[in-house]
């Protein structure tokens, strides 16, 4: 407890990314969990990092939904576009009814904070087998996965199994294969074990979990201590160039286990 006391935050971003294996940690102060303890910071901090890491001209954002991305895309800093054309593409379709927090709603507000492009994903997330190949189908949204294909910067967030089953709704039997794999988190549809495991996917449209391979630079940003299982578990399926953005709450409670 003394060493950790000691340690400064550019050790345990260090030590994060050593016990991760990851390419880069980031952590802010706060823990997400709590609202008067949640960072603003976080989208300057990640819009600082691509200003560090993007050459001049055209990129390719694929963003997400739900409230960390929402925060993050508000929270962008414009000087980013200086020098640099945006296009912002959403990387999944809609589900659930609050509007606020849908990719299509996020890459919006993000293409105006970068001057840029907005491509939206209209098509509801979760699908049939049959749908799923008729939609393919569709100009528009092949338009779409293609852009989604060329990013070269994907901003995501993962989630607690548990909690983003409920929140999409999942069937009482889908929830029990999630509960007998001993899921404990979530990302792209698929739910995964804490060794990084996936026990449950879903079929959705958009962009999925072997995409981020190709990604040049895959950026998780997840904060709050009760996303640490999750986070633990992704780093152990993701490829090796993830970037991680989280804060002390999580990072804490990764390195330490409290
Ligand atoms: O799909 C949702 C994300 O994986 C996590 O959502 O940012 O609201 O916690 P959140």
């Amino acid at each position: 407890a003394i060493w950790k006391k000691q340690t400064s935050v550019y050790e345990q971003e260090m030590l994060l990314k050593q016990t991760l294996s990851i390419k880069e940690a980031k952590i802010v102060s706060g823990n997400a969990d709590y609202s008067d303890y949640r960072s603003h910071e976080m989208g300057l901090q990640v819009s600082n990092y691509l200003n560090q890491q993007l050459d001049l001209g055209h990129h390719i954002i694929a963003i997400t939904g739900g409230t960390t991305m929402l925060d993050i895309a508000k929270n962008f800093s414009k000087g980013l576009s200086h020098g640099r054309h945006f296009t912002v593409v959403a990387a999944r379709g809609g589900f659930g009814d609050q509007l606020a927090a849908q990719a299509n709603t996020i890459s919006d507000i993000l293409a105006h904070q970068l001057n840029g492009a907005n491509m939206s994903l209209y098509t509801p997330e979760k699908v049939s087998e049959e749908t799923y190949r008729l939609l393919l189908t569709e100009p528009s949204i092949q338009e779409t996965l293609t852009a989604l294909n060329q990013a070269d910067v994907l901003l995501f967030s993962v989630g607690d199994a548990l909690t983003m089953a409920k929140r999409r709704g999942l069937d009482d039997n889908e929830i029990n294969q999630i509960r007998e794999g001993k899921a404990v988190g979530e990302a792209f549809g698929c739910f995964y074990n804490e060794e990084g495991e996936i026990v449950y996917r879903l079929p959705r449209i958009g962009m999925q979990l072997k995409d981020l391979e190709h990604i040049e630079l895959p950026i998780l940003i997840a904060g709050g201590a009760s996303k640490a299982e999750a986070i633990k578990a992704f780093a152990k399926l993701a490829p090796k160039q993830l970037v991680l953005f989280t804060d002390k709450g999580a990072s804490t409670k990764v390195l330490y286990g409290e």
